[in-house]
C-alpha cells in the first residue's frame, strides 16, 4: 500500500494554486499546510483551497515530522534560504523558478539536497508540455535537419500596479531582474531544453514605459548560440499583449513555429512527410486529451509534480534535474552581465 504524504505551500500568492492543484492530483498526497507571512493571505488561501493547517512562519513547518515535501513559492531572493532550510530538515523541495538569484546559492542548494538525500526540483513546467516534448524529439531525431536558427519572443503586459502593489517585483533585490528572469525565463529554459546549452553573445536591456515603477529591465534583446546555432531572443513586459510566447525553430529540412501558451499551439510547420505525420499525431492528441490549464501558466505544473512525487516515492530520477536548472540560471545571469557591460538603450 502506498504511504500517505503531506505537503506544504510556503508563499500563498499567484502561482500557489498551481501547486495545490498539482499535489492534489497525486494519489496519496495531501496539502496539509498553507503558510504565508501575511496572515490574511494564509488564512484566505487555506479557506479557499480547504487546507487544514495555517502558519505565518515557515520555521514552524520544519518540525512537522509528518511533512514530506514543500513548495517554495515566495519571491526570488528567498528561494535559496528557504529551500536549504527545508532540505536540511529532511523535506523534499519543489522550488519555483528561477532557482535563486545567485549561482553560488544554486550550487549550495544542489549540494544540500545531495548531502541530505532529499529531492530538490525547480519548476520548469514547459519542459513537460507535450508539444515541447514533441518538438524536442523532432529536433533530436533530425526531422528538421541541420538547425539554421531559433527565434524566441515573448510579449507580455504588466501594468504599473503589478509592480507597484508588490514588495518584490521590479526590484533588483527581490526579483533580480524582470522581463528575463521572471517572464522570459520560461522561453529561455524551453530553448535550452530543446537545443542544449546556450552561450551568450550579446544582450541589451531597455526600461522606458515602466521606468517610474521598476528598477529592473522591461525589455531584453539578446543573441545566443546553441552549439553554434544562432538563437535570437526578445522579451518584454511592457507590450499591449497580455501574454504571447512565440518560438520558431528553423532547420534545413523543416521548421516549426509554436508557443508555450496553453495548450501549446503549433502555428506553422513544414518539412518531410514523416514530420507532417508526427505533427498531425501531436495535434490529434492535443485536441482530445489536453485539460484546460490554470491561467496561462498552463497545466504542466501537474505533470512536473507527478514526476516529483514519483521520484520521492523512489521511482526513476526526474525528467529535469535541479543541477540542470543551474544552467538556465547561469544563462540568465550571463545575459544580465553582458547587458550591463553593453550600454543600456535609451
Ligand atoms: N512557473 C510559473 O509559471 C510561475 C508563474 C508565476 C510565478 N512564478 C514564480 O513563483 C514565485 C512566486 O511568485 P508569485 O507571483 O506567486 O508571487 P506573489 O508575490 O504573488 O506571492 C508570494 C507570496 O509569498 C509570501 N511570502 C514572502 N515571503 C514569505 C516568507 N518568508 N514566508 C511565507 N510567505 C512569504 C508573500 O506574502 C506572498 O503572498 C516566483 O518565483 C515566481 O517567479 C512561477
Amino acid at each position: 500500500m502506498a504511504i500517505p504524504h503531506s505537503h506544504a505551500i510556503v508563499g500563498c500568492g499567484r502561482v500557489a494554486p498551481n501547486h495545490v492543484d498539482g499535489f492534489r492530483s497525486v494519489p496519496d498526497w495531501t496539502v496539509a499546510w498553507a503558510c504565508d507571512r501575511a496572515a490574511a493571505t494564509a488564512t484566505a488561501f487555506a479557506a479557499e483551497h480547504g487546507i487544514p493547517r495555517v502558519s505565518t512562519d515557515w520555521r514552524e513547518l520544519l518540525d512537522d515530522p509528518a511533512l514530506t515535501s514543500v513548495s517554495v513559492t515566495v519571491d526570488h531572493r528567498q528561494h535559496a534560504e528557504l529551500a536549504i532550510a527545508f532540505l536540511e530538515a529532511g523535506k523534499h523541495v519543489l522550488v519555483e523558478k528561477p532557482m535563486a538569484t545567485d549561482s553560488a546559492d544554486a550550487h549550495r542548494m544542489v549540494a544540500c539536497a545531495a548531502a541530505n538525500d532529499r529531492l530538490l526540483s525547480v519548476v520548469a513546467q514547459h519542459r513537460y508540455d507535450p508539444l515541447v516534448v514533441a518538438v524536442r524529439d523532432w529536433v533530436r531525431e533530425g526531422l528538421l535537419g541541420e538547425l539554421l536558427y531559433v527565434s524566441v519572443n515573448l510579449q507580455s503586459s504588466r501594468p504599473q500596479s503589478y509592480y507597484a502593489d508588490s514588495y518584490w517585483r521590479g526590484t533588483l533585490d527581490g526579483e533580480g531582474g524582470s522581463a528575463l528572469i521572471n517572464q522570459g525565463y520560461h522561453c529561455l529554459d524551453t530553448v535550452r531544453w530543446i537545443c542544449g546549452d546556450l552561450d551568450v553573445r550579446a544582450a541589451v536591456t531597455r526600461t522606458k514605459v515602466l521606468a517610474d515603477v521598476i528598477e529592473t529591465e522591461e525589455t531584453l534583446s539578446a543573441l545566443l548560440t546553441a552549439d553554434g546555432v544562432p538563437v535570437t531572443m526578445n522579451v518584454t513586459v511592457a507590450s499591449s499583449v497580455d501574454w504571447r510566447t512565440r518560438i520558431e525553430v528553423v532547420g534545413a529540412l523543416g521548421s516549426v513555429t509554436f508557443d508555450l501558451d496553453h495548450p501549446g499551439s503549433l502555428h506553422h510547420w513544414s518539412g518531410s512527410a514523416e514530420l507532417q505525420r508526427r505533427v498531425a499525431a501531436e495535434q490529434a492528441r492535443t485536441a482530445t486529451t489536453e485539460a484546460p490549464g490554470i491561467d496561462y501558466y498552463g497545466i504542466s505544473h501537474r505533470r512536473q509534480i507527478a514526476d516529483f512525487a514519483q521520484s520521492v516515492r523512489g521511482g526513476r530520477p526526474m525528467l529535469s534535474t535541479a543541477r540542470d536548472a543551474i544552467g538556465t540560471l547561469d544563462t540568465v545571469l550571463g545575459l544580465y552581465e553582458r547587458s550591463a557591460s553593453a550600454k543600456a538603450l535609451r
